[in-house]
């Protein structure tokens, strides 16, 4: 592109968005307008997008909190940049790109700090819906200009996006982008947690409840770090095939058995894991993995999102045994310092990215994508732009 500019940067774009107009609606494949990118800002022709189980809690509208509409739902994509805004120096059009809903700025007080990936104004927010910049959306409707909502720093299902340069990796532009997607949320939260936030160690052991893509990538992890054991837990049957293939070394179904899950895993390790990650979005779930480890040792990781009011299932006097719980966003990464060295050692072999794709459909059809992934048949369904 020899730094020629392109015809639409600085123009509004036309093209077309599945936009979401009200809780467990189908969306609704329709033209939009997209303005130009702002001051560190990037405008991202999206060329896949696939759903996470964080779409689907916000499409149905769980937390009323939440609810906002119209808006662009998606978080999971990656694809190429169209035009930057005033300011970034880091990318340009052409690169090839996945956003991140955790983004990294660089410069606040937690991005200057190892150990943590929190973000003062780009980290994960479920109430952000407009740019940080000037408190606007980027969309409108094509009919009558009506204003419509960002989501989680991201919004991807559409042909075209702006995004905050915080919240964009630069990839190498010789890894596919079909794998690079899976980056973008589910495969770095699961491998993420089991790597920075639990550092899996060779010869442990460890439980994942719920087997969704999340789950499974924490399993890989786990398995790539040389964990020994790694006891797979989840309601659905249908999900042990796949897992055994991602590493799950024992599946337990906790509706077939006489006793409690954290029981027989007790039984099955001779005193519990190590290490127990749920990945679930189920306060039962959660309860369960903790009461699964080894007393003295044993570190629960909370991955699943839990939108109701609730609390911790636990008795404050439990945690005296030596037992720890945490939680991980994103993996624990960093984004955009640390996700280029992620994608290049999947790229070499350390995940198998292409298992957690088990479905690819046309953009058009994502309401069928979303039944996927709510009926519990798919990993990832990848939806081409
Ligand atoms: N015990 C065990 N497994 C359960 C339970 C439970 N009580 N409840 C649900 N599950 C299983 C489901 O059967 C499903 O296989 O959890 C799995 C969740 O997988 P997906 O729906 O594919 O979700 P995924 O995208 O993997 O995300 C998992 O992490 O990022 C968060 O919001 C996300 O809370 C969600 C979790
Ligand atoms: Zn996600
Ligand atoms: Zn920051």
């Amino acid at each position: 592109m020899s730094g020629m500019e392109n015809s639409t940067a600085g123009k509004v774009i036309t093209c077309k968005a599945a936009v979401a107009w009200g809780p467990g609606e189908p969306l609704v494949m329709e033209e939009i307008l997209v303005d130009p990118p702002q001051k560190m800002e990037v405008r991202i022709k999206v060329l896949f997008t696939s759903i996470c189980h964080t779409d689907l809690s916000a499409w149905k509208g769980e937390n009323e909190s939440q609810r906002a509409y119209p808006r662009i739902f998606g978080h999971e994509a990656s694809g190429i940049v169209e035009s930057v805004g005033e300011g970034v120096r880091d990318m340009k059009e052409g690169d090839h790109v996945i956003p991140i809903f955790n983004g990294e700025c660089g410069e606040c007080l937690y991005c200057k700090r190892e150990g943590t990936n929190m973000c003062r104004d780009y980290g994960v927010n479920p109430m952000k819906k407009v740019m940080v910049s000037d408190g606007e959306s980027r969309f409108r409707t094509k009919e009558t200009r009506q204003p419509i909502f960002h989501f989680l720093n991201t919004s991807t299902f559409t042909e075209f996006t702006v995004v905050e340069s915080s919240c964009v990796v630069k990839v190498d532009p010789t890894f596919p982008l079909q794998k690079m997607t899976l980056l973008s949320c589910g495969v770095s939260t699961g491998v993420g947690a089991a790597w920075n936030t639990a550092d899996v160690k060779a010869g442990s052991s460890v439980a994942v409840f719920g087997l969704g893509a999340v789950g499974l990538a924490v399993a890989a992890g786990a398995r790539a770090r040389g964990a020994s054991k790694i006891i797979g837990v989840d309601i659905n049957p249908a999900k042990f095939a796949k897992a055994r293939a991602l590493g799950i070394t024992e599946c337990v179904n906790p509706d077939e058995l006489e006793t409690a899950a954290h029981e027989e895993i007790t039984r099955l390790t001779g005193g519990g894991v190590d290490y127990s990650f749920e990945c679930a979005g189920s306060l039962t779930a959660l309860r369960e993995a903790f009461l699964s480890t080894q007393l003295g040792w044993g570190l629960t990781v909370l991955l699943g999102v839990h939108p109701g009011p609730n609390m911790l299932p636990l008795h404050p006097m439990e945690l005296f045994a030596g037992k720890q719980i945490t939680g991980s966003v994103f993996g624990g990464f960093k984004g955009k310092t640390q996700i280029p060295r992620f994608a290049e050692e999947c790229m070499h072999g350390a995940v198998n990215l292409d298992e957690f794709i088990t479905h690819e459909l046309p953009f058009e059809k994502i309401n069928e994508a979303f039944q996927l992934l709510k009926e519990g048949k798919s990993l990832r369904c990848l939806m081409h732009l």
